[in-house]
């Protein structure tokens, strides 16, 4: 190893690289900020002086050291709306919370799931092939939350609790956009949040002892009230959980759906060799849980997960010293991380820009060289749930029809919570006839 190998060579902060022009494209801003500084480089985010670690090894880095040093930054608000869930939590008792919920989220678990997410998928794209739909970017947020209710409460969508659930979920999502400090207080968004907090809680209690007495199908729940029956209170009760698992299966899920569904849209050879997988699906549906059943359907989610990621950041602060790239990052330190890092990397994605789902088809590009679920100690627990969620509406959509957009693609585009379209998205299901 050379001398300039074995000691930091740039020791101190990291170089300052503009904000310009980061909210309209953060994307472009941050690949610019990295090609020019490296892994790592600082700049202001919201007003805020913040590390920024990109690249793919970057992330390795940053995901080795993480443990002890770094912790997920959240706010006042955020700590106050989830209580004790699993991002909130930090060390053993955060290593605990993980080791209790994983299971029900697993690959291992996902053949349970299969039959519910279909029943509930199914109204929502017969609509879609009868009628299209004004917006699909809500549309997809309503059939996530119905899908996430199901799989996470056992709430089916025809049941007095879907109503209940839906409406009291609407009411805590909006209280997550109250200002994050003490103005919280003066926000009327807070307090009805508090109170759909509340009231959400009583319902998951509820449907909890039902799972758990009648041990229902298809549902995660009687799992979970089995693992966190003699969980120690550090871990956190199950309803802060599943308030978690709720909230970040919703934009996150929702984005991701639009993504494919509008690529498969402007794609329409990909599209048609996905409806063969697609009638396949519908005859035998467990190929959705086969690990190589598939192809043309998972590389157009490995792509839509590279060039859409539906997560800009994710926030850290430095709680101990650590090294990244060559500097010294102190106690105290905001730390970002994009979960697009390295997605756009010509010499691991040529022609990065383009929409090619064949580049994971031919094995040229390996879904594994994808941070879009994060990595490390919060790595995302619902990607396997996540994916069968989207191969699911994908297969879903593609028996009734071929993806269209009567308007034409999204002209403008926001990145938080979630990279989704600003404006509404006219979407269609054209007879393949
Ligand atoms: C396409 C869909 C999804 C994407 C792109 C996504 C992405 C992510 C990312 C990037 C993280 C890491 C955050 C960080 O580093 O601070 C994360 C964490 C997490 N995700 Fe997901 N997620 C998705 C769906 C889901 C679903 C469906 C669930 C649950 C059912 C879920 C549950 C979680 C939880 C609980 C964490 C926090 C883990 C921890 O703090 O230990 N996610 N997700």
């Amino acid at each position: 190893m050379s001398e300039s190998a074995a000691a930091p060579a740039t020791a101190g902060l990291p170089l300052r690289h503009p904000e310009r022009g980061f909210v309209t494209d953060p994307l472009g801003v941050l690949q610019e900020g990295h090609r020019r500084n490296g892994p790592v480089f600082r700049m202001p985010v919201d007003g805020v002086e913040t590390v920024l670690v990109g690249t793919w090894a970057g992330l390795g880095e940053l995901f080795a050291a993480e443990r002890g040093r770094l912790e997920v930054l959240n706010t006042p608000l955020v700590h106050d709306l989830f209580g004790r869930a699993l991002f909130n939590l930090t060390a053993e008792h955060h290593g605990e919370a993980r080791r209790r919920l994983r299971p029900a989220l697993s690959g291992r678990a996902l053949p349970g799931y299969v039959a519910p997410l279909l029943e509930v998928i199914g109204p929502t794209v017969d609509r879609w092939a009868l009628h299209g739909t004004a917006d699909l970017h809500e549309q997809v947020r309503r059939l996530t939350g119905a899908m996430s209710a199901r799989v996470l409460l056992g709430i089916s969508p025809g049941e007095a609790d879907a109503a209940r659930f839906a409406a009291a979920f609407e009411v805590f999502v909006l209280a997550t956009g109250a200002p994050p400090g003490p103005a919280r207080y003066a926000d009327r968004r807070y307090w009805a949040g508090r109170s759909a907090r509340r009231e959400l809680h009583a319902l998951f209690a509820r449907r909890a002892a039902q799972a758990a007495r009648d041990s229902a199908d298809g549902t995660a729940l009687a799992g979970l009230v089995a693992a966190f029956a003699d969980a120690p209170a550090a871990a956190g009760p199950l309803e802060d959980h599943l308030l978690a698992l709720l909230i970040a299966a919703r934009e996150t899920t929702a984005s991701l759906l639009t993504w494919c569904l509008v690529e498969l849209a402007g794609h329409r050879e990909h599209a048609e060799l996905a409806a063969a997988e697609a009638r396949a699906v519908a005859a035998d549906p467990g190929r959705l849980v086969a690990r190589d059943a598939l192809p043309v359907l998972r590389s157009v989610l490995a792509e839509s997960l590279r060039l859409h990621t539906p997560n800009l950041l994710s926030m850290r602060e430095a709680v101990c010293p650590l090294t990244l790239a060559g500097h010294r990052i102190e106690p105290g330190t905001r730390v970002a991380y994009s979960p697009s890092a390295g997605h756009f990397d010509p010499e691991v994605f040529p022609r990065p820009r383009q929409f090619r789902p064949g580049r994971f088809l031919a094995g040229q590009a390996n879904a594994s060289r994808l941070w879009a679920f994060g990595g490390g100690a919060h790595a995302c627990l619902g990607r396997p749930l996540a994916e069968l969620m989207a191969l699911a509406v994908m297969a879903g959509a593609l028996h009734k029809g071929l993806p269209t957009l009567p308007a034409g693609p999204p002209a403008q585009i926001t990145f938080r919570p979630a990279k989704a379209p600003v404006d509404q998205l006219p979407f269609a299901l054209e007879s393949a006839s």
